[in-house]
C-alpha cells in the first residue's frame, strides 16, 4: 500500500468547494497554507455535481480544485460520493430509498437514504466510483480514498422486499439449512417454525416481541450488507488506483453509531479513520472522547489510525450548540493524537452559508479569520506540525476492556430482566473508572488472542459470550491475568439462547460460582455491600443471588433481595484470578473494586495526579517516549516525569527543555519527548 502521501501528521478538514464561487478557492488554499493544513477531504457529497444526469460527468470543476490544492502542497482524501445519490437517480429508482420497520419509506431531501440491498444503487455507485478512479486514480494530490460517509448513520437497515431476499441469502450462508436456522432461532417457541426459506422476512413490525435471534441475525446482516457495498467500491479503487489506501470514516463509539460491527469493518480498510463529536453538554465529555479514541485505536489493531472529523467548536445537531471554550478544541484534538491518531481533521473547512449544517462550527467560521476560532485553528496547525517526531509511535495501554457489538445488540432487545441495565452505560462507567485511576485502556473482542499482554482485563456486562469467549477468558486468568467480570455476563450464546445449566454458562468455571437468580432492583432502590476491612459500597438497578463454588467472597450484600449472599468475589485460578461483581456499582464502588483488582494485577497507580489530568504515553519503534499531559481542570497541575518514562526531555509544543516535574497550566496540553 502506498502510504507515502500520508507522510505527515494530518491536519485539515472536509472541503466542499462546490458550495462556494470559484473565485474563493485560491483564497481557501492560501488560508489552508496559513493554518498548516496538510490534507483535505473532498467530494463527499458531490455526486449531483459530478454526474448531473445518468452517465454524464462534469469533472472540470473537480480537476481545477485538485490541481489548485496540489499546487498549494495540500494532499487530498478523495471521496466516492455514494452516501447521497442525486435526485434524478431516486426518481428513476424510488425502490433504492430505505424502508423502516413499520414499512414507511424515507424520502430524498436529506442524506444517507440508501437501501444497501438495491441493485440500482449498487450499479450507480460502481459507475461513479469507476469514473472517479479512472480520472483521479494517479492524481499527484491523491493521498487517500474515502468511500461513502459514515456507514451506519443516519439509517442502516432497510426492511423492503429486496432486503428481505438479500437477508435470506445471508441466512442460508450463515445457517446452511432451514433445520439449522429453526434450531438457532428457537422457532419451536411460539410456533414460529419455517418450512420454506421464502417464509422468512426481516423482523418487521410485530404485535409483540419479535424473535430475538431473528433480530440479532438481522442486526448482523445489516452491518454485513453495508460492508458488501464498501468492499465493492474498495476493490474497484484498489484495481483502478493501485497502491492508494482506501478508508471509510467510522463513528467508533457506542454514543455515536450503534449499528456497525467495527471489529469486522476494521479489518477491511487500509487505514482506520474515525469521526468524533463531543457530547458538548456532558460534564466530563473528555472521558467519552478518550473512550472513542481508545476504541478506534483498538479497532485499528496494530495499524495507525486517523481522526478524520471532529469540530472546532459547536455542532448543530445537539439540543444546544455549546461553543467550545478557549483551549478546548486543542485539548480535544491532542487527546485523539495522544491515543494514537496520526493527526486531527475537522468537519469542515469553511462554515456553510446554507443547508442543514450552517450552524456547525468550521475551521473558517462565519466570523472569518479575525476570530478566536481561526486563531486557535492556526495555533493547532503549528502544534500538530511540532509533534511530527511522534509519527508512527504507538499508545501504551495499561489495561483492556472487553467490548462486543453483537453482545450489545443482543442485550438491548426487549424483555430482558431489567430495562435499566444498559450495556453501553456499564461499558462507559467501567471505562470511566479506569480513566479516573489514570489508566490507559485498550478494547478487545471477547475471543481476541493475546489478552495476556494486559495485566488487567475488565468485562462490563457481556450478556452474549460464546463458549470460545469463555475459554479465552479462562485461559487468560489461568495464565496469570486479572479478570474482572461485571454482572449479567456470559448468559447466552451466539443465537441468544441461554447456555445450558445455571448462569453464567460461559463463565461459571472461570468465575467459580453460579448465579441462582437475577435480582433486578426497583426504580430508585439501592443496596449496600460490605466486606471485612473494605469500604462500604452502593449499587442500584441490579443485584444477583450468587452461590460460590471455588470463588472467595470479598463483599457481601448487607440488604436488599440478596442480603447475606456474596456480591463481589475473587476466584484464584492457575497463576491469576477472576473477579466477579454481581451488582451495578456506582462510581465510587467501581473505583474501590478496581483499586483492589489493580493491586492484584500488580499495576502501580499514580495517585499523585488530580482527577481530570489526563496522562497518556506513546512510544516509538526506537524506544523514544512521548508523554501527553492534558489538563482538563481549572488549576495548574504538575507531573513527575521520572515516574512516567524519564526525568528529562523536550516539551514539543513550547520547545522547552524539561526536567523533574512538569508544570501544566490549567486547560493546557504538554507533550514531552522522552528519549530512550
Ligand atoms: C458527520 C458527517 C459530516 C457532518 C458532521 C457534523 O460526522 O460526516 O458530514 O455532518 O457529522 O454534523
Amino acid at each position: 500500500m502506498r502510504m507515502d502521501r500520508l507522510d505527515r501528521l494530518a491536519f485539515g478538514g472536509d472541503y466542499n468547494p462546490e458550495q462556494w464561487p470559484e473565485e474563493l478557492w485560491p483564497e481557501d488554499v492560501k488560508l489552508m497554507r496559513e493554518a498548516g493544513v496538510t490534507m483535505v477531504s473532498v467530494g463527499i457529497f458531490s455526486w449531483a455535481a459530478l454526474e448531473p444526469s445518468e452517465g454524464t460527468f462534469t469533472f472540470g470543476w473537480l480537476d481545477r480544485v485538485l490541481d489548485l490544492l496540489h499546487e498549494g502542497g495540500i494532499r487530498v482524501d478523495l471521496a466516492t460520493p455514494t452516501v447521497v445519490p442525486p435526485a434524478w437517480f431516486y426518481r428513476a429508482h424510488p425502490e433504492a430509498l430505505p424502508t423502516n420497520r413499520e414499512g414507511v419509506r424515507w424520502e430524498f431531501g436529506s442524506r444517507g437514504a440508501i437501501c444497501h440491498s438495491s441493485d440500482a444503487y449498487q450499479r450507480a455507485a460502481v459507475r461513479i466510483t469507476r469514473a472517479l478512479a479512472e480520472r483521479y486514480g494517479d492524481h499527484p494530490a491523491l493521498a487517500l480514498w474515502h468511500v461513502h460517509n459514515e456507514y451506519g448513520v443516519p439509517v442502516l437497515a432497510c426492511y423492503c422486499d429486496a432486503s428481505a431476499a438479500h437477508f435470506r441469502r445471508w441466512l442460508a450462508d450463515r445457517h446452511g439449512t432451514l433445520d439449522a436456522l429453526n434450531s438457532a432461532w428457537g422457532t419451536a417457541f411460539w410456533g414460529q417454525r419455517y418450512g420454506d426459506w421464502e417464509e422468512i422476512q426481516p423482523p418487521r413490525l410485530t404485535p409483540t416481541v419479535a424473535n430475538p435471534a431473528q433480530r440479532l441475525d438481522w442486526a448482523r446482516f445489516a452491518s454485513d450488507a453495508a460492508l458488501e457495498n464498501f468492499r465493492r467500491e474498495r476493490d474497484l479503487l484498489h484495481e483502478l488506483s493501485p497502491g492508494t489506501p482506501v478508508t471509510t470514516n467510522f463513528m467508533v463509539s457506542p454514543t455515536q453509531c450503534d449499528s456497525i460491527d467495527y471489529w469486522a469493518w476494521g479489518r477491511e480498510v487500509d487505514l482506520v479513520t474515525n469521526d468524533h463529536y463531543l457530547v458538548a453538554e456532558e460534564d466530563r465529555n473528555h472521558v467519552n472522547l478518550a473512550m472513542a479514541a481508545d476504541m478506534t485505536r483498538s479497532v485499528a489493531g496494530d495499524k495507525p489510525w486517523l481522526l478524520l472529523e471532529h469540530s472546532t467548536s459547536a455542532v448543530n445537531w445537539q439540543p444546544r450548540g455549546i461553543a467550545k471554550r478557549p483551549g478546548e478544541m486543542a485539548r480535544n484534538s491532542l487527546a485523539h493524537v495522544a491515543r494514537g491518531s496520526e493527526g486531527a481533521m475537522f468537519f469542515q473547512w469553511r462554515a456553510s452559508r446554507a443547508g442543514a449544517e450552517k450552524f456547525h462550527s468550521a475551521m473558517v467560521p462565519h466570523a472569518g479569520t479575525d476570530s478566536r476560532v481561526w486563531r486557535e485553528v492556526v495555533q493547532l496547525g503549528a502544534d500538530i506540525a511540532a509533534l511530527a517526531p511522534l509519527r508512527g509511535s504507538r499508545t501504551v495501554a495499561d489495561a483492556a476492556v472487553v467490548w462486543d457489538w453483537e453482545s450489545w445488540w443482543a442485550q438491548r432487545l426487549e424483555w430482558r430482566p431489567s430495562d435499566d441495565l444498559d450495556t453501553r452505560e456499564r461499558a462507559e462507567s467501567w471505562y470511566a473508572a479506569l480513566y479516573d485511576l489514570h489508566l490507559t485502556t485498550d478494547f478487545v473482542h471477547p475471543e481476541a488472542p493475546g489478552l495476556a499482554r494486559h495485566p488487567l482485563v475488565v468485562v462490563p456486562s457481556l450478556y452474549l459470550a460464546t463458549a470460545a469467549a469463555g475459554e479465552n477468558l479462562r485461559r487468560y486468568a489461568e495464565g496469570g491475568g486479572t479478570l474482572v467480570v461485571s454482572c449479567f455476563s456470559g448468559i447466552v450464546d451466539a443465537d441468544d439462547a441461554v447456555h445450558p445449566g445455571p448462569h453464567p454458562g460461559a463463565l461459571r468455571d472461570v468465575l467459580g460460582l453460579t448465579v441462582e437468580e437475577f435480582q433486578p432492583l426497583r426504580a430508585g432502590e439501592t443496596v449496600r455491600l460490605a466486606g471485612t476491612g473494605r469500604p462500604e459500597l452502593t449499587a442500584d438497578v441490579w443485584a444477583e443471588t450468587v452461590v460460590t463454588s471455588g470463588a472467595e467472597p470479598l463483599w457481601h450484600y448487607t440488604d436488599g433481595p440478596a442480603a447475606g449472599g456474596p456480591a463481589v468475589t475473587r476466584h484464584a485460578l492457575g497463576e491469576g484470578a477472576a473477579w466477579y461483581v454481581s451488582a451495578r456499582l456506582d462510581r465510587e464502588g467501581l473505583g474501590a473494586v478496581l483499586t483492589a483488582a489493580t493491586a492484584d494485577a500488580g499495576i502501580g497507580l499514580h495517585d499523585d495526579l488530580p482527577t481530570d489530568v489526563e496522562v497518556v504515553r506513546r512510544v516509538g519503534a526506537n524506544g523514544d517516549g512521548y508523554l501527553f499531559v492534558l489538563n482538563h481542570t481549572a488549576a495548574e497541575a504538575t507531573v513527575d516525569l521520572a515516574a512516567r518514562g524519564g526525568a528529562h526531555g523536550t516539551e514539543l509544543l513550547t520547545g522547552a527543555r524539561v526536567t523533574g516535574r512538569l508544570a501544566v497550566p490549567a486547560g493546557a496540553v504538554r507533550v514531552v519527548h522522552q528519549p530512550e
